[in-house]
């Protein structure tokens, strides 16, 4: 494994291995960086995005809403964003809620007051007059289908998506409706807010079996636009200016590639485009604009909600790596599922995404395992094997996991800040990954502290 291209530490001319130690100067290239999740959510985005904040100007949300969850741990201290870009908790960052994002007011204040209380600046936050906003029915409904998908379970092979209830997937396709959906800018607008919403009613009785209450809903939305007027904005053209003057503008992505509703686990998946490609349509840049995609991925599995997990483990194992790994939803509390790294679908994420180098994290949870495993490839249904991944919920379902089995480590890493002051194990572990997903790593992270990451190459 230890190949001269993929050996760690001496990655490609190139890598973002080259550059040095938190805070003392660049760790991505160019002016456009990207961070994307390459599982099923909850890789340690938040993480990575404080951490390259620092050299950052600008950091932008494209996509998803209060449905992520990025904690981020400063001194000790725990934050837990769901809409506001992790970027804002760096001091005079600009934290841009771009148009992809579907936008939950109630939320946003919420995250906002909580965030002043604690001390911290947000001052810097901007949303796009384009973002549509999630409304109370959108949440309503999101319950209701889902409630429905539920009782109907065991007659039809249809289950529930598990989503996180917070109206995602109504929005969205509202959105793409378009008929009722209401924008950040129209709760700027009295006479089309109310227009709109009464329409929006309208549509949403026979899905409630009820019409909502349009009066309340227009005097919450307009206390909403109240609140927010200040920071609502043109957003595509201020991205646009701060990339002309030069500014290192950071990409945020939320939920995961396999989450992606073009290239994930159909149906269970969430209702926007959650890799590189989101940005393009969800900040209004050009595909062509990134200069280093990082792909953060978690060291095992993890997935919340429903559809297919070829490599999930039950029992003793999966109970050690979620306590270790505090595999609760930051957004829900639901326990994740957790399994085995599966890099056929590490390497499908890296290929869709254009990832340029790797971020592991929480490596440290899995120390005191006697054997590590790694799915290298699935069996089908059909009995053939792949290499590739099966973005189907329902074929992924019938795939089984052909394992490589790797020497575990029993000591606990969380004091190292070198590749060299992991074991043994732990370093043949990361060279796998790397030569098998194909792209170097950049980051390691070995606990949730700013200051427990690995920087490769410094
Ligand atoms: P972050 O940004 C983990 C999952 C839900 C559900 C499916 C659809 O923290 O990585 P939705 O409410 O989006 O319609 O639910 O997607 N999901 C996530 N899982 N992390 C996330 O975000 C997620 N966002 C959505 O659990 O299975
Ligand atoms: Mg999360």
């Amino acid at each position: 494994m230890a190949g001269t291209t993929s050996s760690l530490g001496g990655g490609p001319a190139g890598s973002p291995s080259a550059g040095p130690r938190i805070g003392a100067g660049p760790m991505t290239k160019g002016n456009a960086t990207s961070v994307v999740g390459m599982q099923w959510g909850d890789e340690g985005k938040g993480k990575l995005v404080d951490l390259l904040s620092a050299e950052h100007d600008v950091v932008v949300r494209y996509n998803g809403g209060a449905n992520a969850g990025h904690s981020v741990v400063i001194d000790g201290q725990r934050y837990a964003l769901h809409l506001i870009p992790a970027g804002i908790l760096s001091k005079g960052t600009l934290a841009v809620i771009a148009n992809g994002v579907v936008l939950d007011p109630e939320a946003l204040l919420k995250e906002l007051d909580t965030l002043r209380s604690r001390g911290v600046d947000t001052s810097g936050l901007v949303i796009s007059a384009n973002a549509h906003v999630v409304m109370p029915y959108h949440k309503d409904e999101d319950a209701a289908r889902e409630d429905t998908l539920r009782s109907g379970a065991g007659e039809s092979p249809l289950t529930e998506i598990g989503t996180t209830r917070r109206g995602i997937g109504p929005a969205y396709a509202d959105k793409v409706q378009r008929a009722a959906a209401v924008r950040a800018r129209d709760l700027l607008r009295p006479e089309l807010l109310r227009a709109r919403i009464a329409q929006a009613c309208r549509f949403k009785a026979p899905v409630l079996g009820k019409e909502p209450d349009v009066e309340a809903m227009v005097a919450t939305a307009t206390a909403w636009g109240q609140r927010l007027a200040p920071m609502i904005r043109e957003t595509t053209y201020l991205i646009h200016d701060q990339l002309r003057a030069g500014k290192r503008v950071l990409f945020e992505g939320a939920n995961g590639t396999l989450l992606d509703v073009d290239h994930g686990t159909f149906p269970y998946v969430t209702g926007s485009s959650t890799g590189t490609a989101g940005i393009a349509t969800g900040a209004g840049v050009p595909p062509t604009i990134l200069t280093s995609a990082i792909g953060v991925m978690k060291a095992y599995s993890t997935r919340v909600g429903s559809g297919p997990m070829p490599t999930e483990l039950s029992g003793g194992i999966a109970h050690r790596i979620r306590e270790r790994g505090r595999e609760y939803g930051t957004t829900t509390g639901r326990p994740r599922r957790v399994g085995w790294l599966d890099v056929v679908a590490l390497r499908y994420a890296a290929m869709i995404n254009g990832v340029t180098s790797l971020s592991v994290m929480l490596l440290d949870v899995l120390a005191g395992f006697e054997t590590l495993k790694v799915c290298t490839a699935y069996r089908l249904g059909d009995g053939t094997t792949t290499d590739r991944f099966v973005a189907d919920g329902a074929e992924l379902a019938g795939a089984t996991p052909s394992y490589t089995e790797m020497p575990g480590f029993m000591e606990e890493i969380g004091a190292a800040r070198s590749l060299p002051a992991l074991p043994k194990p732990a370093r043949a572990y990361l060279d796998f990954i790397q030569e098998k997903v194909g792209v170097p790593i950049g980051f390691v992270s070995i606990g949730p502290d700013r200051e427990q990451t690995i920087i490769v190459g410094t």
